[in-house]
């Protein structure tokens, strides 16, 4: 069943713009992804339709959700919310507002990439597993071609 949270008042929960690029990075940092390229990423992203939101308390950013569409699959990439804001349910409304941008902008699925801490976060919003592996490794630098 559908889970409805009743967040603190002081608790906003919106779609983020180009302005909270900045409020993102100190965030995105801290959520240990210290990358030169984020504001290439996500700046990019949100002003190319990427779906994103950020929740604030008393108007600081204390968390944020990333994803994008391709093709009728949509994907939550990236989820976080400062230590002492969780557990008051700032985490489920973003990806439930997520999901539903996802739909808006024409998903029939939605995926997560999630780790073994919040696989239970995500089976309690209804995400189950798909039988499949990911395998990563670092881009290939030289051309296989010679
Ligand atoms: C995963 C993460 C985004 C969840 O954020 P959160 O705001 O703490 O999430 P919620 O408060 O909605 O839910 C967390 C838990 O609190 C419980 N909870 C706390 N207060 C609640 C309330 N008022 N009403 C209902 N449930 C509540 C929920 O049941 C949930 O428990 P569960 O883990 O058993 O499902 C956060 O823990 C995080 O940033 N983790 C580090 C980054 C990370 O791992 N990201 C995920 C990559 S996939």
């Amino acid at each position: 069943m559908e889970r409805v949270m009743h967040l603190p008042e002081r608790i906003e929960i919106r779609k983020a713009t180009l302005e909270d690029v900045k409020d993102l990075e100190a965030l995105w940092n801290e959520a240990s992804r210290p990358c030169e390229r984020y504001p290439i990423y996500v700046g990019q992203g949100l002003g190319s339709g990427q779906a994103a939101v950020v929740a604030l308390a008393d108007g600081k950013v204390v968390g944020f959700a990333i994803g994008y569409l391709i093709v009728e699959r949509g994907s939550i990439t990236e989820i976080y919310v400062t230590p002492e804001f969780r557990n008051l349910g700032i985490g489920t409304v973003m990806a439930q507002i997520m999901d539903y941008h996802l739909h808006l902008m024409g998903a029939k699925e939605v995926c997560v990439y999630a780790n073994p801490h919040t696989e239970r976060f995500w089976q309690r919003l209804g995400f189950t597993h798909r039988e499949s592996v990911i395998l990563t490794r670092p881009c290939a630098s030289k051309t296989p071609i010679a």
